[in-house]
C-alpha cells in the first residue's frame, strides 16, 4: 500500500482519568517540570500539549482535566488521540470520571493503556484496581487477558519507563504515518486571547506541514500564520505532522475541536470564513424564529 511508504509520525497520547488521580503529575515527571504546582487550585482546566523525546522517538502528550465539569474537553482529547492513557489512583480506584474517560476512548475507537498511579502510597491497593478493571471488562495481562496495565508512581517515577515502552509498543502496532507533503490539516486543541500576543491557538498538525506565512481556516475563522511556537517555547518556521504548536495569526477565536484547513491565499481564506459566518447567522436566525 502507498501509505506504507510514508514517514512515521509521533503518536498522540491523551492522558485521561478522574480528578486528582495524577495526570498532570505524570506529565510533569516526563517533562521534569512542575506544572501541577503552578495550576490554580491544582486543577487542570484546559488541554495542554507537550512533546516528550524518548530514545525511540517523540511522543505528543495531551493533558486533560479530570473534574466532572469538563466532559467536552475529555471527549475532544479522546477524539484526537492515537492512544489513551487512563490514569487510576491506586488509593482511590475506578471513579465516575474514570468510567467516563473509558467511555470516551471506546467511543473514539482509541486503544487504552491503564496506568495505576500512586503506588508509592502505603494505602495503594493495586490488586483492588485490577479487580475493578475486570468488572469493567478489562482483563489485565497479569490475569491472562490483553488489557495493558502498568502500576506507576508519577511522584517517584517508578515504572514510568515501562509505561513509555508500552505507549511506544502500541504506537508501533498502530503503524502511524502521515504525509508531510500533503495538504496541511490539523485540529484546534485550545484557543485563548492573550493580552500581549492576541489570539493564541494550540494546533495539532495531523497531515502535511504548516509554515509561517500560510493561510488557514478553522470553522468560520481565518488567519495567516505570523509565528509558531513549539512546546519548549522555541519559535519554529515549520510544523510537520504530529507536532502541537502555538499559532499566532488567527483573526478571531476559533473553537477548540475545530478542524484546521490550509488555504492558498487571503482571498480564499476570507471567502470560506465569510461564507460560513453567513451560514451560521442564517442558522441562528432560523432557530430564533422557531
Ligand atoms: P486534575 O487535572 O485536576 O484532574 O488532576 P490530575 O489528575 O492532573 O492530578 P494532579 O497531577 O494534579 O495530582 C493530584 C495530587 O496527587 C497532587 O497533590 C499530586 O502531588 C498527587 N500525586 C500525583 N501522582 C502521585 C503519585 O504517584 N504519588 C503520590 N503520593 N501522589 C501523587
Ligand atoms: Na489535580
Ligand atoms: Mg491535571
Amino acid at each position: 500500500e502507498a501509505r506504507a511508504a510514508l514517514p512515521k509520525r509521533p503518536p498522540v497520547v491523551t492522558i485521561m482519568g478522574h480528578v486528582d488521580h495524577g495526570k498532570t503529575t505524570l506529565l510533569d515527571y516526563l517533562r521534569h517540570s512542575r506544572i501541577a504546582e503552578r495550576e490554580a487550585g491544582g486543577i487542570t482546566q484546559h488541554v495542554g500539549a507537550f512533546t516528550v523525546e524518548t530514545p525511540q522517538g517523540k511522543i505528543v502528550f495531551i493533558d486533560t482535566p479530570g473534574h466532572e465539569a469538563f466532559t467536552t474537553i475529555r471527549e475532544r482529547g479522546a477524539r484526537v488521540a492515537d492512544i489513551a492513557v487512563i490514569v487510576i489512583a491506586a488509593d482511590d480506584g475506578i471513579m465516575p470520571q474514570t468510567k467516563e474517560a473509558i467511555a470516551h476512548a471506546k467511543a473514539a475507537g482509541v486503544p487504552m493503556i491503564f496506568a495505576i498511579n500512586k503506588i508509592d502510597l502505603p494505602r495503594a491497593d493495586v490488586d483492588k484496581v485490577m479487580q475493578d478493571l475486570m468488572k469493567e471488562g478489562f482483563v489485565p495481562e497479569a490475569y491472562g487477558g490483553d488489557a495493558i496495565v502498568v502500576p506507576i508512581s508519577a511522584k517517584t517515577g517508578e515504572n514510568v519507563d515501562e509505561l513509555l515502552d508500552m505507549i511506544l509498543l502500541v504506537a508501533e502496532m498502530e503503524d502511524l504515518r502521515a504525509d508531510p507533503e500533503a495538504e496541511p490539516r490539523g485540529v484546534i486543541l485550545e484557543s485563548k486571547r492573550d493580552k500581549q500576543a492576541g489570539v493564541l491557538v494550540t494546533l495539532l498538525v495531523q497531515e502535511g506541514t504548516f509554515r509561517v506565512g500560510d493561510y488557514l481556516v478553522a470553522g468560520d475563522v481565518w488567519g495567516k500564520i505570523r509565528a509558531m511556537i513549539d512546546p519548549d517555547g522555541k519559535q519554529v518556521k515549520e510544523a510537520p505532522p504530529g507536532t502541537a504548536v502555538q499559532v499566532l495569526g488567527f483573526r478571531d477565536l476559533p473553537e477548540a475541536g475545530t478542524a484546521v484547513e490550509w488555504v492558498p491565499d487571503e482571498v480564499a481564506a476570507k471567502h470560506i470564513a465569510e461564507e460560513r459566518q453567513e451560514e451560521r447567522k442564517a442558522r441562528e436566525q432560523e432557530e430564533a424564529e422557531r
